[in-house]
């Protein structure tokens, strides 16, 4: 745990369109700065189909949402709990279900139950990063639909945006709207582009990246990636490989990482 005064987190959320690799990138990203086992690091799928757990080798027993429906149940069936006994459960339970791998922690948002309105969940997804944060050196955001969370001012204490794309021209249009949307909806301190399962560098020279969009670095297509979520395998047992030293540098564009050596992104 942190014990500067000084102290400030992280808070890490990777956007973009469906497919494009957030899910492999946030793990990558949890495995780079999990390194160090002095620092701690909390990872938060916002995702309902919890895709980050596999990714990071984590079983998930109870997410975020369980916890909401048990409280609204328990109103429902007339339990005589005043509103502060409720908080104070609330938060025991959002700890509970914090998962600890050493020095990673993990906590899934889940599904929420209701098509349309996320409201409560995120309601409580922005408390809940507000009261955890503190507790940990970098919060990193695996959030589904991106651009529904900053509309909806989830993300509000997010510091570093990493918007994430593909080569594709669909991918770099939903990231462009999605850094709209943030640029108005909230204050980070950064957000920066970058570009997965690329083969080269000429390839991210192709798609005239809008400079506005601040491009970081690129990903190479890996086999260890793939093979590793064909396999259920956790990321965090992949030893060096080109993706992580490609992140490495990405995140030492955002000052997040100590820079290294090797530069294969940009
Ligand atoms: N750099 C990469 N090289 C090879 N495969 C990748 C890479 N990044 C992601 N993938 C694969 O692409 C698929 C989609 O990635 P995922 O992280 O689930 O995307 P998202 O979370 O944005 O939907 C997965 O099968 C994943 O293994
Ligand atoms: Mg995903």
């Amino acid at each position: 745990m942190p014990e500067s005064a000084n102290h400030k987190t992280s808070v890490i959320a990777l956007c973009g369109k469906g497919g494009v690799g957030k899910t492999s990138l946030s793990a990558t990203i949890v495995k780079i700065l999990s390194s160090d086992p002095d620092v701690k690091v909390l990872a938060i799928d916002a995702d309902p189909s919890v895709g980050l757990a596999t990714a990071l080798g984590i079983e998930v027993t109870k997410t975020v949402d369980d916890i909401r429906n048990e409280l609204i149940q328990r109103v429902a069936s007339g339990a005589s709990a005043d509103k502060k006994q409720m908080l104070s459960m609330l938060d025991y339970e959002m700890f509970s279900a914090l998962k600890e791998k050493q020095n990673v922690a993990f906590l899934a948002i889940g599904r929420p139950e209701k098509e349309g309105c996320y409201c409560q969940v995120n309601s409580i997804l922005k408390d809940l990063i507000g009261s955890m944060a503190v507790n940990f050196d970098f919060v990193v955001i695996d959030g589904e639909a991106g651009i529904e969370q900053i509309n909806r001012r989830v993300m509000e204490r997010v510091t570093h945006l990493i918007l994430v794309s593909d080569a594709s021209r669909k991918g770099i249009n939903v990231v462009q709207t999605i850094k709209e949307i943030s640029d108005s909806a909230i204050a980070y301190e950064k957000a920066g582009l970058i570009l997965n399962r690329l083969r080269s560098a000429e390839e991210a020279e192709t798609l005239a990246i809008p400079p506005e969009l601040n491009y970081l670095g690129w990903i190479p297509e890996d086999n260890t990636l793939r093979t590793f979520d064909i396999e259920g395998r956790s990321i965090l047992e992949i030893d060096d490989s080109p993706v992580i030293t490609a992140g490495r540098n990405c995140l030492a564009k955002m000052g997040l990482w100590p820079k290294t050596d090797q530069q294969p992104g940009v």
